[in-house]
């Protein structure tokens, strides 16, 4: 799919996007393609309920007076609700209409209704944005029947007063929607093709040619570096463990060498299995998507990278395959971490914290980071918590906390911050070493949060995200996500740099 932003002229193919306010008021275009086609809008909307409600449709096909195929009238809904986040749904909302109609080509023409607190150009970029991302399929493994999955809308071009203003800030976006792409991709590739070295491989592939300084921490060199948490969890696997390290240095020359950077840290367990402490089978189902954390990471590399964000960012993710074999690490085996703790495991099935233990660990001592946000799909027990809707957020810094929450309102990435407390810490004691780790029957999310906490050194600013609840999704739930992996993260993430991390 081909997206152009162009100034007003005619529509001479395929579909004609236009809207309406609340109240089934046309806006500016509405109106003129009313005036071309005899009417036709106005006497539809009179045997019609359509109220110009968001996400409201109104289709006219093969209307006399234009060449155009059809009018789809789209409403708005309440000026206030017209803002980034919305727009983007209901460009997913009108390309996913289009796609099922089977359309070629189609002009968006959508104006801002009075009072909007949103500039001309923006809108037809984010409208663009959220046709791109609802664009998204991962169709490489079907070989049958695939014009049941083909999108046949080949150009889609976006009406704007403001060409330059749209184009400019649509390149950002498309940057984003390439890192949220690659990030899906990465979730939603199964274990056999996409295990650890395979990851690696493909974000070197990606980013290394945008200028991202890539490096690959292989298993020998993590084991005689004292990686023994993460080496831990991958010694099952046939695979061996990687680590992939992703600096971006694209803070401004002057600022280059003393700006410390940004670090983002991702749990990237290709498959979990649950090692020696088996998951049932129900349970095993759908994780290859446990490296979800580290995709997001990857993409919010890439975005950043792509759009050339004046940002020194680094993204640090431990790859690792969570098998049982018989030299696999067994529950009660006590393993040596980087950072010098001892960990006694008591369940191979808490493999995640394990992993992020010694990338934070690696991640503070090389970089010395002006803030780490780790993601991870850490527990069933966010899960349990807070379901599909929110991530869970933890952290030792409430203005960290907040900065996060703000982007995610912003993007529509949901957080909810649940405590940290030495109360909790006490549940990860263990009898013999300086941790176990998993606490008691409750409490799982918090108590992994505190086992990472113990990771934490010199008082960095530091927040984790357990997204085992929204990293993918069954079904489409909402118009810009696809069923499957979400790409959680990676718009947030940036969103958060814009706001608060670029120079
Ligand atoms: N990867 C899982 C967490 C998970 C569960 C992600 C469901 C997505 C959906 C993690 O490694 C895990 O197995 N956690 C255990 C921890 C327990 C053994 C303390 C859990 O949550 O059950
Ligand atoms: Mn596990
Ligand atoms: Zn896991």
């Amino acid at each position: 799919m081909q997206i152009s932003f162009v100034a007003p002229t005619d529509v001479t193919a395929g579909a004609w996007v236009v809207g309406a306010a609340d109240g089934a008021a046309l806006l500016p275009a509405a109106v003129r393609a009313d005036k071309v086609c005899s009417g036709a809008l106005t006497r539809a909307l009179k045997f019609s309920s359509f109220k110009g409600k968001a996400g409201q449709f109104l289709e006219v096909l093969a209307p006399a007076g234009t060449k155009a195929s059809r009018l789809l009238l789209v409403g708005l809904g309440k000026p206030d609700a017209v803002d980034e986040k919305g727009l983007e749904t209901l460009g997913a909302q009108i390309a996913g209409r289009l796609f099922a109609a089977g359309e070629t080509a189609a002009s968006i023409e959508i104006d801002a209704p009075k009072g909007a607190g949103i500039k001309k150009g923006e809108i037809a970029a984010h409208l663009a944005f959220g046709a791109r991302l609802k664009s998204y399929s991962f169709d490489k493994y079907r070989t049958r029947n695939l014009d049941e999955f083909a999108r046949k809308l080949k150009t889609l071009r976006l009406v704007t007063p403001d060409v330059a203003a749209a184009k400019k800030a649509y390149a950002g976006l498309d940057a984003v929607a390439d890192g949220i792409f690659l990030a899906r991709d990465l979730v939603n590739e199964p274990p056999n093709i996409l295990y650890p070295v395979e990851f690696a491989r493909r974000a070197k592939a990606q980013l290394s040619k945008l200028g991202v300084k890539v490096e690959i921490l292989g298993e020998a060199e993590m084991k005689r570096q004292g990686f023994g948490a993460l080496v831990g969890v991958g010694q099952g696997s046939d695979r061996e463990s990687q680590l992939v390290v992703m600096q971006w240095n694209g803070a401004p020359a002057s600022k280059n060498k003393k700006t410390k950077p940004i670090a983002f840290v991702g749990k990237g367990v290709c498959f979990d299995s649950g090692g020696l402490s088996l998951k049932p089978g129900n349970a095993m189902m759908g994780m290859k998507g446990d490296m979800a954390g580290a995709a997001a990471v990857t993409g919010v590399m890439l975005a950043l990278a792509t759009r050339k964000a004046r940002v020194n960012a680094v993204g640090v993710i431990g790859l690792v395959e969570n098998m049982p074999s018989g030299g696999a690490t067994r529950p009660d085996d006590v393993l040596k971490s980087l950072s010098g703790q001892m960990i006694e495991v008591l369940n191979t099935d808490a493999e995640g914290r394990l992993v992020l233990a010694d990338a934070l660990t690696y991640t503070q001592r090389r970089f010395e980071p002006k803030l780490v946000i780790d993601l991870a799909t850490l527990t069933g027990a966010i899960v349990a918590t807070l379901g599909f809707e929110h991530a869970g957020v933890f952290s030792n810094d409430d203005e960290l906390v907040r900065r996060i929450q703000d982007a995610g309102r912003y993007t529509g990435e949901r957080v909810w911050q649940l405590p940290l407390d030495p109360f909790y810490d006490k549940m990860i004691k263990s009898k013999i070493a300086d941790m176990k780790n998993i606490g008691g029957p409750n409490s799982g999310a918090i108590t992994a949060a505190q086992f990472l906490k113990r990771f934490i050194e010199k008082e960095t600013p530091w927040a984790h995200l357990d997204i085992a609840g929204v990293a993918w999704q069954d079904g489409e739930q909402k118009p810009t996500i696809p069923s499957w992996g979400t790409g959680w993260g990676v718009r947030l993430l940036n969103r958060m740099v814009i706001e608060h991390y670029e120079s």
